[in-house]
Order: C-alpha cells, then structure tokens, then sequence
C-alpha cells in the first residue's frame, strides 16, 4: 500500500473531519428566491441532502441559516481570484478571505467551493470566468493562493470546534478557447501534489473541456473521460456539481454558423449555464465518472440549478434523486486514515521563486489583452498542442461585447436616458466595450460585476460625452440604490419559521 506523503495525509486529516453529505443542491439565495423554492420542495416531499449556498449578503445567509435549521449548508464563494500571481500580498484579498471566513463560520459550512478560475485580470474585469492558463506556473501559483487561503481559514477562531471548512477548487468551464502548455489534468494533479486543498468536478465543465480542447476531434467522449480521469486528482474530488449547458444567446438562430458546425459534424457550442435544462448526456458522463474506481473520497453530489424556474429544478431534483440514491451506501462510507492532528496545520515549505511569478505576471496580461482583442494569440501558452483557440474569435467577437453590454445588466435597460442622448449624438455603444478594454483599472471592495459595470458606464460617459454626466450619475444612484435594496433579504425571509 503506498504511504501518503504529507500534503496528502494533510488533506486526508481534513477530510476525515467532513461527513457523507449525500445528494444536494447548489444554489442562489436570490435567484429564484430560495425560500419559495425550499418551500416548492417541501411541498413535493423532495428534501435535498444538502443545501450549498451561493456567495450572498451576510444578512441574507443568517436568514438561510434560520430557515433551513440542521441541513447542511457548505458554502460556494466568488471573489477569490486564486490563479492571479501576488495576491496574497494585496490587503484587499486577504480582507475578502475574512470575509468568506466570517460566512462560511455563519453556515457552519465543512468546505468553501470555489471556481480555480478568474474574473478579474491584470485590471480587466469580466463577468463570467476565464480559466487559468494552464502552464507549471500557473500550477504553481495556484498552490500557494490556495495553501495560504486554507492557512488564513485554519488560524481562524470562528469556526466551531476548531474545524476549519476545507478549501475546494472546482474545475472550471471553458467559453470557446484553452491557453497553455499543459492539459488541464496535469495542471490539477501538479497544483495538488503542494496544496492539501480537495477538488470539485463538474461535469458540464468537463464537457466544455471536450468541446473546447478539441479533444472531440480525434477522440470519443467516453474516452475523453477515461483520459481525462486517468490524470486528474480524482482522489482529491470531494463534490461534483451537474449544470446546464447552453448555447449562447447571441449564437442561437445564427444559421450559418450552424450550417459551418454541422458540416464538420462539430459537438454543439454549449456554455455553461446553471439556468438551462440539463442535458441527459451529463448523466451519462456522471454514471462513468462514478464507476471510476480511483474517486474515493466523495462528500457530496449536486445539481447546481441558479436562474431557473422553480418548478423545473423540483423536477430535474426529484428525478436525479431517484437515479442516484445508492450513490452514498455503504460503499462509499468514509475510511479511518492515520494521520497527526499537526499534520492539518501544514504550511507551505516552498514558496514561487519572484521570477516565475513576475513572468506568469506578463503571461496573464497578455492574456487579458489577447480575449479581448487587442493583442494577437502569439507565445507558447497560445500555440502549443494543449491550447485551442479555434473559436477564440467567437468568444473576443460575440461574447465578450454581449457581456458588457447585455449580460448581468443591459446597459440599455441600466441607462436608457444615457443611451437615448448618446443615440442622438451618434455615438455607439460598441464605444463603450472599447473602452471598457482600453486599459487596467483597479476594482474597489468585493467583486461585482454589476457594480463594476455602473462605474465603468460613468467613467466613460465622463470621457467620451461629459456633458452627459449628471444624468448617468443620476441613473447610476438610482441603479445603486435599487440593487443595495434587492440584495436585502425579503421581511417574510427574515422573519419566517
Ligand atoms: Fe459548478
């Protein structure tokens, strides 16, 4: 029997401390309103298991927290962004660290979700995530991001009995393209021989890894999968989250670009997207990832069902239940391993040498300049056999400018006083993705890209038709205001039994 080393039998001690939290949902406190969802399950005789929460305000988990009473509540963050090289040294992450401690304490939560992904690059700001770029570095930095978040939680007195949660890092989705140098599972397998951190997998995830690698043109899905998990940590996974894939909104209807797919018999171009059904092929991905021998160490399955209507989530639950009851018997009880308790406080021996991270540094801003098509996809991580950028126009082209203008916010709907004068004036708002791009900016607080949209869209009405500011800074209040006031829990939430 091999022995574990100690970044193993680390994250092994951690582990022995998390129960069996069988089948679950993962989900929004606000979207749709939990409560009426909680309650659309009640009435159907449908109990998930667990609960994980979406990243929320702390008025709003305190209120979930009294509802829902003894379940079990592990937290899914947002606003870690732990494959950005020196953020640890940045005082405003390890405030938002805190911050996550303060709700994962509130839920009592046994692990943090988080995606191992970014929406934040070099000063760029984006709305969905963009992955790592998969290279030693990237690996590399990753690990000691996640052993110095695990630390901070680990010195943490808020926890109950000492049990600090247990960081997870989720594999994440690809949107049309991958750089680097290495495949995605070596990325993860090199990331956890340093960091004790256990992993999420998902597996609509895992399909946009097929789609998006290029993997489907000279291999099966099955085998993709089998390839795939013959590399990854699957020891490491301790949940797996099942979501919908979607096609893009602005890519649905466009008959020739399905005409040039079809032709080259080409998978469909899903995204991720929690508020779509759920393909039946992703349970048939589940079924093989589950029969995996190696995946050991599993906590908790979930359907992750966000911006959905309540009554398809009861229904794609229930039947998810049925078909995956037997998957916490017996078999899959937790082992007693031999660890030391001082083998869980472990701290990083080895830290990245300043070079390494100061060239992941650069890497990363050309990154942020390449998705958004300003730089060319020039330099190993974009051109080696592991990256895949065959649909990198797609993503610069349709879905970025979509982001900035309609996604999380129509810009349009945000500012129609603002646009309907910039109308008149004959200035387009395709200026405002320009300029959204044009160079870095700091953020301030914790991340929102609402906000950071409604900052972005003053800034550049200050610029570009000063004359218009006051009414975008009206427009921008009243938007502020509005949104501080929908992210207050609901009086029958708070006060409920
Ligand atoms: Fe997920």
């Amino acid at each position: 029997m091999e022995i574990p080393n100690l970044v193993e039998r680390s994250f092994l001690r951690r582990l022995e401390r998390i129960q069996p939290h069988g089948l679950g949902l993962s989900l929004d406190v606000y979207s749709p309103d939990i409560f009426t969802l909680l309650g659309a399950l009640r009435q159907r005789q449908v109990f998930p298991d667990y609960v994980e929460i979406f990243r929320a305000a702390p008025a709003a988990l305190a209120a979930v927290r009294r509802r829902i009473g003894e379940s079990l509540t592990p937290y899914h963050g947002e606003g870690l962004w732990l494959t950005q090289p020196g953020i640890c040294e940045d005082p405003a992450f390890l405030k938002e660290v805190e911050t996550i401690a303060h709700h994962l304490s509130m839920l009592d939560s046994a692990w943090l979700t988080h995606e191992c992904a970014t929406k934040s690059i070099a000063g760029y700001s984006y709305g969905t995530y963009l992955p790592p770029l998969y290279t030693e570095a990237g690996a590399a930095v990753v690990a000691e991001n996640a052993i110095a978040v695990q630390a901070i939680f680990d010195r943490h007195d808020c926890f109950v009995n000492g049990r600090s949660p247990l960081l997870l890092l989720e594999l994440p989705p690809l949107t049309y393209f991958v750089a680097g140098t290495l495949s995605i599972p070596t990325f993860f397998r090199l990331m956890t021989q340093v960091a004790p951190c256990g992993l999420v997998l998902d597996v609509g995830h895992l399909w946009t890894v097929f789609r998006y690698s290029g993997a489907w043109r000279t291999v099966s899905l099955e085998r993709f999968i089998d390839e795939f998990l013959e590399e990854f940590p699957l020891h490491r996974v301790v949940q797996i989250h099942v979501a919908g894939l979607d096609l893009h909104a602005a890519d649905k209807g466009v008959p020739e670009v399905c005409l040039r797919r079809e032709a080259m018999d080409c998978p469909p171009s899903w995204i991720d997207a929690h508020g779509a059904p759920i393909p039946p092929l992703l349970f048939e991905m589940l079924d093989r990832i589950l029969s995996n021998p190696r995946l050991t160490n599993l906590r908790g399955l979930a359907l992750e069902v966000d911006t959905k209507a309540v009554s398809l989530i009861v229904k794609e639950f229930s039947e998810f239940q049925e078909r995956y009851a037997g998957v916490f018997s017996e078999a899959r009880r937790p082992k007693k391993t031999l660890c030391r308790d001082e083998e869980t406080q472990m701290t990083p021996k080895r830290s990245v040498p300043a070079a390494v991270k100061s060239a992941l540094e650069s890497a990363y801003e050309r990154y942020a300049r390449i998705v958004s098509g300003q730089a060319e996809p020039v330099g190993p991580e974009w051109t080696q056999p592991t990256a895949c950028i065959d649909e990198l126009n797609l993503y610069r082209s349709v879905y970025l400018p979509y982001e900035i203008l309609s996604w999380g916010g129509d810009v349009r709907a945000m500012f129609p006083e603002s646009c309907d004068r910039l109308d008149e004036k004959g200035m387009p708002l395709s200026a405002f993705v320009e300029f959204w791009f044009r160079c870095p900016r700091a953020t301030e607080g914790s991340y929102d890209f609402f906000l950071v949209k409604i900052s972005m869209f003053v800034e550049f009405v200050r610029q570009a038709a000063p004359e218009l500011i006051d009414i975008a800074e009206r427009e921008a209040d009243e938007l502020r205001r509005a949104y501080d006031l929908a992210n207050e829990p609901s009086p029958q939430a708070v006060g409920g039994a």
